[in-house]
């Protein structure tokens, strides 16, 4: 399975910090933000991993990341998004790098703490579809949120005033090759952007997406500057109290 890690769009929720740098690239108590999203990759055995990003700051990546070396990566790979075009449309500037392969998709702004390698490894084994993962928040309209019905999960709404449920999509996707026809065939929303809540709607449509429920904690340190406040605690806590 290859790896994406989207450090795209211009992070003007977390404005003016973003003025001069990608949001990715902002601390996260002791390491930049995109180490985390990386390192959930690396422990859950992707190896062949891509970042996809955009604006002034595309260089500072490869100079921050470099092969990936301190990550026990031999080497990383890049690639460039020139406009805003959404979290889909930058998954879909990869199609060449995935080649057949299935994808496991990471937001560069999500951390988590805890392991994916269960889900990964049991998607590996999925014969078709993607897998989505979810986490219950007091505040979901800031997120995608699930629909569910019994075990399943039959719709995802994203920001919506209203929810359905408390729970969220969390920035982590699973997706077998059929993703890039996906792409193909999405129409952007309202903002004008190809949204990959669009593309899990497609899977649960084909009755082909699977989720869990993640256990650890999850941030979405991008979402606000309080929510980037409250990752920097979380991390700086954990770090203290472990040996
Ligand atoms: C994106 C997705 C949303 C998801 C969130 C998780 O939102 O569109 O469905 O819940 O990431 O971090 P964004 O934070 O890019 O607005």
């Amino acid at each position: 399975m290859k790896g994406l890690i989207l450090c795209g769009g211009l992070g003007t929720r977390l404005f003016p910090l973003t003025k001069i740098t990608n949001k990715h690239l902002l601390p996260v108590y002791g390491k930049p933000m995109v180490y985390y999203p990386l390192a959930t990759l690396v422990e859950a055995g992707i190896k062949d991993i891509m970042i996809v990003t955009g604006g002034n700051n595309a260089g500072d990546f490869l100079r921050l990341l470099g092969n990936g070396r301190e990550f026990g990566l031999k080497h990383l790979n890049y690639t460039f998004q020139e406009k805003e075009g959404g979290i889909a449309e930058a998954v879909g500037l990869a199609q060449h790098f995935v080649g057949d392969d299935k994808v496991a998709i990471i937001l560069g702004d999500n951390i988590l703490e805890g392991s994916i390698k269960g889900a990964v490894d049991a998607f590996e084994n999925q014969e078709k579809g993607g897998k989505v993962f979810l986490k219950e928040v007091e505040d979901p309209s800031q997120y995608g949120v699930a629909e569910i019905e019994g075990e399943k999960i039959v719709g995802i709404v994203e920001k919506p005033e209203k929810p359905e449920s408390n729970f969220a999509v969390i920035g982590v996707y699973l997706y077998d090759n059929a993703v890039f026809d996906i792409i193909k065939n999405l129409t952007p929303s309202k903002r004008g952007e190809l949204e990959i809540t669009d593309v899990n709607n497609a899977y649960i449509q084909k009755g082909q997406m699977t989720y869990e429920v993640f256990k650890g904690w999850w941030g979405d340190a991008g979402a606000s500057i309080d929510a980037l406040f409250l990752a920097n605690k979380h991390i700086r806590e954990g770090e203290i109290s472990s040996p």
